[in-house]
């Protein structure tokens, strides 16, 4: 296995992918690969709550770095959730089985009003001090991910106070309150934008924003609401580090979300890489999209399916990566194929000569 290809590093191969540079190797890394399909994450969850191992940086550390000792991943994405900074903000959070429920939530303009813009190396230091000790431990050849929730996406929960019922409760809110609506994502942007910072200042070599719900909206409120929130945040990280944008069942969004200012541009199955590369050109780099259930089927369709994905953009400006957050029940050995297989493929380097001929054209 071509580890380390040509003498690149982890981190070199994942800043060259994010730039849009040809690579020896795609680099590989799971979205949630911190997670109870693990059995030894199960063994630290059954002692500790959620919240818990996320503000514990001894535990946030050792669960971060269980999938880059087990699977040897390329990317070591810090442990946490995109609902820490809302608790932060002023929110009640309580993350149990049933998953995240927020007993306050927002509905109100004054709530909006109450919500704070928190200091991250205060109320939120513990985050900053996992990276930093995930960075000291893998060393500076392994790139160490930051990243938040999205504006859109944050607010979703805000409002909504647990895991969507068809957002209606979100959308009533930006349909009555549309100045609200926008207030609060603008708030979400200015907290996000000094937790990231933060983040960076600790180490961190990129940042992903995760937008899971963005797809929920029409293209028309994508642009209107959630769009600038997100261009308010990558305008001011941009520049600093690579910014990884998320967005899920966002085929409607395309043209718009390319827009963001993100390096890259993450997107679920419901999305062809070879055709969106075709769509949005060279620019923008792009990362997944293995549909997370195929981890499911047998060892020969994972190892197909990566192949022929790893194989779809020939190695230029590709992050290898599944299209949402791997799944609870995935057998461990199957995310190690994924990982193994994708890690396998080597690419011929795009001689610079013909980088020169291509820009010529
Ligand atoms: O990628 C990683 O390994 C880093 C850790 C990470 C978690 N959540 C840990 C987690 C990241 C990057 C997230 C992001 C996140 N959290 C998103 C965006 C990505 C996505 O999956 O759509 C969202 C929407 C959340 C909110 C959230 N947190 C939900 C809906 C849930 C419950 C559902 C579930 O999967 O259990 C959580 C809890 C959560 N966050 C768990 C983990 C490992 C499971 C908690 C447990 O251990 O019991």
């Amino acid at each position: 296995m071509s580890l380390v290809a040509d003498n690149l590093t982890r981190k070199e191969l994942f800043l060259r992918a994010c730039r849009g540079e040809s690579v020896p190797r795609l680099p590989v890394w799971m979205m949630r690969q911190a997670g109870r399909y693990l059995p030894e994450y199960r063994a630290i969850r059954a002692e500790r709550p959620f919240l818990e191992v996320c503000k514990t940086p001894d535990l946030a550390v050792e669960v971060s770095l269980q999938p880059f000792r087990r699977l040897g991943v390329d990317a070591v994405i810090v442990f946490s959730d995109i609902l820490i900074p809302a608790e932060a903000m002023g929110l009640k959070l309580e993350l149990g089985d049933a998953g995240p429920n927020l007993p306050e939530p927002v509905r109100t303009v004054a709530d909006v009003d109450r919500l704070r813009i928190f200091d991250p190396e205060v109320e939120t230091a513990f985050l900053n001090e996992a990276i930093r000790r995930i960075v000291k431990e893998v060393g500076p050849d392994v790139p160490v991910l930051g990243f938040a929730g999205a504006p859109f996406t944050l607010a979703c929960y805000m409002i909504e106070g647990k895991t969507k019922e068809g957002f209606a409760t979100v959308k009533s809110f930006m349909y009555h309150q549309p100045a609200a609506f926008e207030r609060l994502l603008a708030q979400i942007a200015r907290a996000t934008i000094g937790y990231l910072k933060a983040q960076i200042a600790a180490g961190a070599a990129a940042v992903q924003l995760f937008d899971t719900w963005c797809g929920e909206l029409t293209r028309e409120d994508y642009e209107r609401y959630a769009l600038p929130a997100v261009k308010e945040i990558i305008s001011r990280i941009a520049g600093e580090v690579p910014v990884i944008y998320y967005t899920k069942a966002s085929n409607h969004l395309i043209p718009a979300v390319a827009r963001s200012g993100a390096d890259v541009l993450s997107v679920d199955w419901r999305v062809n890489l070879a055709e969106l590369r075709k769509y949005i050109g060279p620019k923008l780099s792009l990362q997944g999209n293995l549909d997370p259930a195929i981890l499911f089927g047998p060892a020969e369709k994972i190892r197909s399916a990566t192949q022929e994905l790893a194989n779809s953009l020939g190695g230029r400006g590709h992050i290898l990566n599944l299209g949402h957050g791997i799944l609870q029940h995935t057998p461990v050995e199957h995310a190690q194929l994924f990982i193994e297989t994708g890690q396998q493929i080597e690419f011929a380097q795009t001689p610079p000569v013909a980088i020169s001929a291509e820009a010529r054209l």
